[in-house]
């Protein structure tokens, strides 16, 4: 019998700018300061979608919420017709949807500046996508929207939505936990196996992620993610981070969590997931996006999402140093707060500073590490570095092993700049620089960010 197999598509965010009559410099500028590809986000879609529906051996795919840009009754619309698309090609869709599917943030640009337009209530979400899942649904936990579905023999899969109060926490509550733990016992007694999905993510995609956006983490992560793996769910798959990564968490009792964390489509590098059941264990393997219908200047896909991702970086870079005020409007788009940029001012100030024009070499000696810099990377502009990092945190790859070039000249200086700074987490516990940069530089973890095979 051929292995099941499913697509895993997430934080589509789609923007209906056409029918919601979006032009102009506010909309040029919105756009531009979004690490997704708003403007592009239609055609973005419809080339997934045709990615997918050409692949004749797999019929099911999985979206872990955020369909919209931010709520727009357009845009929801929109969706829906596309969806379509993929139910007229014989696709099985199930879906959750996330806190951007209805927060008050819904806005239309033009030359003169932003006008609110028309948005669902979220209590009507789930009566909208009632055909993408829960019409399949074997048991459902109404309060939160979450329903569980067959959809292979022998596999149940959780879909659970997480917007707790859609504001300062998402996760789940403690009425969605006792369901939770219903349906897996449940599974256990009928035979099956049980794959949950959900937006937020349960364990970080890199270190450095849970100190400047814990609160983007799903609420109560610390305690859900090792209860998920004691109580036997195997495989949570997630998103909302934009960030590529595949972690596992070993509980005390022996149990393992793997999580698979999916980045934007509409975002670099235009990623979903393709997953195949295998007798032995999951084989996850990353798809990124071909072709969509743009003018893409000649580039590739790749190098245009690329391009788009690296503009918005020099913005930042520029403003960390000169311009703090902007830099908070665009941290918004990471999901750093204005009390966060405050808080870590002088570091943000300091890091632009040393991040803008300095080389290895020069950053090396207001360190006095300078012996430490092998001469073939003395000249690497410490932005283009730092660009290339905060890129591959996106994309999940890692290329500088400890013994590349770029490591072993960048780390000393991490390491003696770790002595100056001292960095805590969201519990005041210290944190090593070094550890973060680590993390960051090559794969530390036991698994591949973009293709793993994750044994039962
Ligand atoms: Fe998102």
């Amino acid at each position: 019998m051929k292995a099941p197999t499913f697509y895993h598509i997430t934080d589509l965010h789609l923007y209906a700018a056409d029918e919601i009559g979006s032009y102009g410099k506010y909309y040029d500028l919105k756009a531009q300061m979004d690490q997704k590809c708003m403007k592009e986000s239609c055609a973005i879609i419809d080339g997934a979608f045709a990615e997918m529906a050409a692949d004749k051996e797999t019929d099911v795919i999985i979206i872990s919420g955020d369909l919209t840009f931010d709520g727009e009754k357009a845009s929801h619309d929109l969706l829906l017709q596309k969806l379509q698309t993929l139910k007229d090609a014989g696709k099985r869709v199930y879906l959750t949807t996330a806190t951007h599917d209805y927060n008050k943030h819904a806005l239309g640009f033009t030359d003169q500046g932003t006008f609110k337009v028309e948005q669902y209530p979220r209590e009507k979400l789930r009566e909208l996508y009632a055909d993408y899942g829960w019409q399949e649904a074997v048991a459902e936990h109404k309060p939160s929207f979450s329903y569980a579905v067959k959809i292979f023999p022998g596999w149940r899969f959780l879909m659970l939505n997480d917007d707790g109060d859609g504001e300062a926490f998402c996760g789940f509550y403690d009425d969605l936990l006792t369901w939770v733990k219903a349906q897996v016992r449940e599974a256990d007694e009928q035979g099956e196996k049980v794959i949950a999905v959900t937006h937020h993510p349960l364990l970080p995609p890199t270190k450095i992620y849970p100190i400047f956006s814990h609160r983007d983490m799903l609420g109560g992560y610390e305690t859900t993610a090792p209860m998920f793996a004691d109580i036997g769910i195997k495989y949570v798959f997630t998103g909302h981070t934009h960030m590529q990564s595949i972690t596992h968490l070993d509980t005390v009792r022996g149990n393992r969590l793997y999580h698979i964390n999916t980045g934007s489509i509409t975002g670099h590098p235009a990623p979903y997931r393709k997953v195949t059941i295998e007798t032995d264990g999951l084989d996850v393997k990353t798809c990124n996006l071909q072709s969509f219908d743009w003018d893409l200047g000649g580039k590739t896909v790749d190098q245009y999402m690329k391009d788009h991702f690296t503009f918005m970086l020099n913005d930042i870079f520029d403003s960390m140093e000169n311009n703090i005020d902007h830099f908070k409007e665009l941290a918004k788009g990471f999901s750093m707060d204005a009390k966060t940029v405050d808080r870590l001012r002088p570091l943000i100030r300091m890091l632009g500073k040393m991040i803008n024009g300095v080389t290895f070499k020069g950053l090396a000696k207001m360190f006095f590490v300078s012996n430490k810099v092998d001469p073939a990377a003395a000249n690497i502009k410490v932005r283009d570095f730092m660009i290339e990092l905060i890129s591959n945190m996106y994309s999940g790859i890692r290329q500088f092993p400890p013994t590349s070039k770029e490591y072993r000249s960048f780390m000393p200086i991490v390491k003696r700049i770790g002595k100056v700074i001292r960095l805590t987490d969201y519990y005041g516990v210290k944190v090593e620089l070094s550890d973060l940069f680590d993390d960051l530089l090559y794969n530390v973890g036991a698994f591949d960010n973009t293709n793993a095979f994750l044994p039962f």
